[in-house]
């Protein structure tokens, strides 16, 4: 059982983020001058409110992971703008980006990749501790704090990670997380590699904490019914854009984008009210993300594209409250006779 994830009341942004594009060099010639750019994000806007579950979805491969390694610091944009409470970001400001970085902690989906095998638990949690200057005494009580805080015993600390379960384990990344009293959690597939058993465990355990300290998370997940139960809004991702965004519930009750539809079609439907609903199968392959289709990310496969969306890439548009999508055709598919 999954417990709800608490509403969010409207606020100032915790992250803002304006015209990322992340773009990596490749096939670099002798001189070392690459041939090309993979446009991993590719000019995406979004925010992150205070106590807010934000989830990026998409086919393997769009930019999820990029673009919250960019929020991280952990890349370099190559343009666009970031705030964190309203002060930008600049990549070349070392120090202001460290302070940030505290409060900003990343939980990957491989718990025993995250954590020193030869170190014990205990000290894996101590080590930002020790690096942001908590003295000596205080960490052994803090470190307790940090176990008790996500449900294991604090006797634990001496243990090694293999005595753990992948469940523990990432309990422990949790914890490590944690320590510095972070303000967002990039959880990047955080339950992808746990037995099905314990994946609500640590999703029920990551809610209880955001309910506790008000974290915001920005949540990665190829998962939908996950991400449709967990978070409070959602951004799909293709190719590096976001094609559509909007609160939980409008999107996927009031899914607009060809994209979306297509992507949300691999749901199984048990729900007798869905069942009638109209399934979208994209033609063709994923395009490379080194040679994307000019005009619109989706036209080499969208079954309603026009000859304008061969050439020009439609702009985020506001088509109901909080509801974004990026679709020369959006304002049709919204119409309620398209949505048989
Ligand atoms: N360091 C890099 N150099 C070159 N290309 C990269 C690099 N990192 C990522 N990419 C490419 O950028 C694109 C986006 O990658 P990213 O890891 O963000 O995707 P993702 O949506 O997280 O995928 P997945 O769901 O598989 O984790 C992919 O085409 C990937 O191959
Ligand atoms: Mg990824």
């Amino acid at each position: 059982m999954i417990v709800q994830s608490p509403t969010v009341p409207e606020s100032q942004p915790l992250i803002e983020v304006r015209h990322l594009k992340v773009h990596f060099p490749v096939n670099r010639s002798l001189t070392g001058r690459p041939r090309a750019w993979v446009k991993a994000v590719d000019d995406i806007s979004f925010s992150i409110r205070k106590g807010e579950t934000f989830s990026l979805v998409g086919e393997s491969g769009c930019g999820k992971s990029t673009t919250g390694y960019a929020l991280l610091g952990m890349l370099k944009p190559t343009a666009g703008e970031l705030y964190f409470e309203g002060r930008p970001l600049e990549s070349d400001d070392e120090e202001g980006r460290r302070v940030v970085r505290r409060q900003m902690q990343i939980v990957f989906q491989d718990p025993f990749a995250s954590l020193n095998p030869k170190m014990c638990i205990g000290e894996s949690i101590a080590e930002p501790l020790r690096a942001a200057g908590t003295p000596q005494e205080k960490i052994p009580g803090r470190v307790a704090d940090l176990l008790d805080m996500v449900g294991l015993h604090r006797s634990y600390a001496d243990r090694l990670p293999n005595q753990f379960s992948g469940g523990q384990r990432q309990r422990i990344v949790i914890a490590r997380a944690l320590a510095m009293q972070p303000k967002l959690i990039v959880c990047d597939e955080p339950v992808s590699a746990l037995d099905v058993s314990i994946r609500s465990q640590i999703l029920n355990l990551l809610l209880k904490l955001q309910q506790e300290l008000g974290i915001s998370y920005l949540f990665i997940s190829h998962d939908l019914s996950v991400v449709r139960h967990l978070s409070d809004r959602v951004a799909v991702m293709y190719l590096g854009h976001i094609v559509e965004l909007a609160e939980t519930t409008e999107l996927f009750d009031y899914t607009v984008h060809p994209y979306t539809q297509a992507l949300f079609s691999a749901i199984p439907r048990i729900d007798p009210d869905q069942k009638g609903k109209r399934r979208l199968i994209l033609q063709g392959d994923l395009p490379s993300p080194l040679n994307p289709p000019t005009g619109c990310p989706l036209c080499t496969r969208c079954p309603h594209r026009l000859p304008v969306c061969e050439t020009a890439l439609p702009p985020m548009e506001e088509i109901r409250p909080g509801h974004m999508v990026a679709c020369f055709r959006a304002s049709e598919f919204c119409h309620p006779s398209a949505r048989t």
